[in-house]
């Protein structure tokens, strides 16, 4: 599929970044009233705000122009029928339909998947009615009561990141009791050491995960789960049927691991990994929430997918929070994207969602194979406020670089203690304005003067404790933190990357530039344990080696 690429040069577009960068946000927010009602967005329990992007209406219009060029409509539309958008590897992305109602249709290939989906969906709900209500026993007839889901990168950080979200919503299982959940990525043998020695091998059911069913992490650390099991359970291989489920797309490899295949949830190769969530990967959240929460998840990312798809430009959240990165990152130059969640429960959004976009849009070449012309994916990080306010704010009110925030906030609390809430919601709503309009030398003269002090210290701190201010964010507010909420805030994070991508003209659904590191560390892995000439290396890397081979700890 050969893309040409709409101008991010357009005249309307140029005189809009040069009114844009002559006029401050402290002013725009002053002189525009019609700010509020135009730049605000309310969908799915989510309140979406962009009055405090450096953007007026005519900005606005520039980009929405941009939008049409460049056929978002026909992107999502050829998204939803199912075409390989997925150009390099041929496939279609198709994770909108694992959030389709029962009756509805989706035919990817001349096959309804909707029926596959809703077969393994009631799979699943089978397996979490037999955890949660101790009919599945481990090896020793004792109910179910750790969860270990062993899966890395996209069959890690969604069901990690909704479970933990949505902690305060798991209901109790048969013993009266959340089911307690563990979650292991790294290779780092003292990630599953730490969890082995926290859970009971009578009571734990281990989730493998890997939609290849090849990574190296992932089997790595599944081996040791079951020899630790079997260690535990005589050796007794039946204790492993009990203790050990898989989540796939590739049968074979699970039967060859040692997983009956009867244990097996699968999914399809039109799922990319970090678009995954919503399948069978999302089996740790249907066993911490119940399935009715998992579905709720469901319905909550396909009420954005139904906005995102029929909702005219101006008012689809979507499509206009991807035309603000393209006017922070292409037009105003920022590199980043920091996301700023107020709640404890959303720490591990940052996370989630630097994989979500960085792998997605960390591209360097179109479909067709010639380099972009311009920046695409940003750096995305961030951290829990108002934590990050004690460590890096400095940097992002008063460095001599600025970069985009996105703040992401809950009114409702579900925790003993709501009298904490306002407190931390002042914070983010303080925020947004403090980055927003700044503090002026004369407001900040003027304060220290009230202070008391005296006029040449005022002279000397005063550009110490002035704040340029116009650096812009995005605040997105939910009702409350649901299942439903957060389904509908992951699924606009989705269109919003593809939108991206589709601006910029490259795939969001590859990954090829995380094969190098594998392929590199097979060799060097064999090289750890060759005497002699094992593979040829670089001289940096060949010191390395020689440093590490007598000193690194191997059992
Ligand atoms: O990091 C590369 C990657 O392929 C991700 O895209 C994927 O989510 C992760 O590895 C895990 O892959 P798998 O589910 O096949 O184990």
């Amino acid at each position: 599929m050969t893309q040409s690429l709409p101008t991010l040069h357009s005249p309307n577009l140029m005189a809009a970044l040069a009114r844009m960068q002559s006029i401050s946000l402290r002013d725009l927010l002053e002189t525009d009233p019609k700010r509020v009602e135009r730049d605000v967005v309310e969908v799915a329990g989510l309140r979406l705000d962009w009055t405090r992007q450096r953007l007026d209406a005519a900005a606005w219009d520039a980009l929405h122009a941009l939008a049409d060029e460049a056929g978002v409509w026909s992107a999502l539309e050829r998204q939803r029928a199912g075409a390989h958008v997925n150009t390099t590897e041929d496939r279609a992305a198709l994770h909108m339909a694992l959030r389709l109602p029962r009756s509805a249709r989706c035919v990817i290939d001349g096959h309804d998947v909707v029926e596959d989906v809703h077969e393994v969906l009631d799979a699943m709900a089978g397996l979490v009615e037999r955890v949660r209500t101790g009919v599945h026993t481990g090896y020793s007839g004792r109910a179910i009561r750790s969860v270990v889901n062993i899966g890395i990168g996209g069959s890690d950080l969604g069901p990690r990141m909704v479970c933990r979200a949505l902690q305060p919503m798991a209901p109790d299982a048969v013993d009266g009791r959340p089911l307690e959940m563990h979650f292991v990525s790294n290779v780092d043998g003292a990630a599953l050491d730490a969890v082995l020695r926290t859970v009971d091998p009578e009571t734990t059911l281990f989730i493998v995960a890997s939609k290849t069913f090849g990574t190296q992490e992932t089997l790595t650390n599944a081996r040791s789960a079951r020899t630790w099991l079997l260690g535990h359970a005589g050796g007794d291989p039946e204790a492993v049927a009990r203790h050990f489920v898989a989540v796939s797309t590739h049968a074979g490899r699970v039967a060859e691991f040692g997983i009956d295949t009867r244990n097996m949830f699968g999914f399809w190769d039109w799922v990319g990994g970090r678009y995954s969530v919503w399948s069978a990967i999302g089996l740790p959240i249907a066993l911490y929430l119940g399935m009715d929460g998992f579905r709720a998840f469901l319905a909550g990312a396909h009420a954005m997918d139904r906005h995102v798809l029929e909702t005219p430009a101006r008012g689809n959240a979507a499509i206009r929070m991807a035309l603000v990165d393209v006017w922070n990152h292409n037009l105003l130059g920022a590199c980043a994207r920091v996301v700023l969640p107020y709640d404890e429960r959303l720490k591990l959004l940052p996370a989630y969602l630097q994989q979500a976009e960085m792998e997605s849009l960390g591209k360097g070449v179109r479909h067709d194979g010639t380099p972009v012309a311009e920046q695409t994916g940003p750096l995305v990080w961030g951290a829990v406020g108002t934590d990050g306010q004690h460590a890096f704010y400095q940097l992002l009110h008063q460095g001599t670089r600025w970069e985009p925030t996105e703040f992401v906030g809950v009114a409702r609390a579900e925790h003993a203690l709501p009298e904490h809430h306002p407190i931390l919601l002042a914070n983010l709503v303080a925020q947004a304005e403090a980055l927003a309009l700044g503090k002026t030398a004369d407001e900040a003269s003027r304060e220290m003067a009230a202070e008391g002090l005296p006029s040449e210290v005022v002279a000397r701190l005063a550009p110490h404790r002035t704040f340029p201010g116009n650096r812009p964010s995005t605040v997105i507010l939910l009702e409350r933190l649901d299942p439903a909420a957060l389904g509908a805030l992951v699924a606009l994070y989705e269109h919003k990357i593809y939108l991206l991508a589709t601006l910029w003209g490259i795939n969001a659904f590859d990954q090829w530039g995380v094969e190098l590191g594998k392929q590199l560390a097979g060799r060097v892995l064999e090289d750890f344990s060759t005497v002699g000439a094992g593979h040829p290396h670089d001289p940096a890397t060949t010191a390395t080696l020689a440093w590490l081979r007598p000193r690194l700890t191997r059992s």
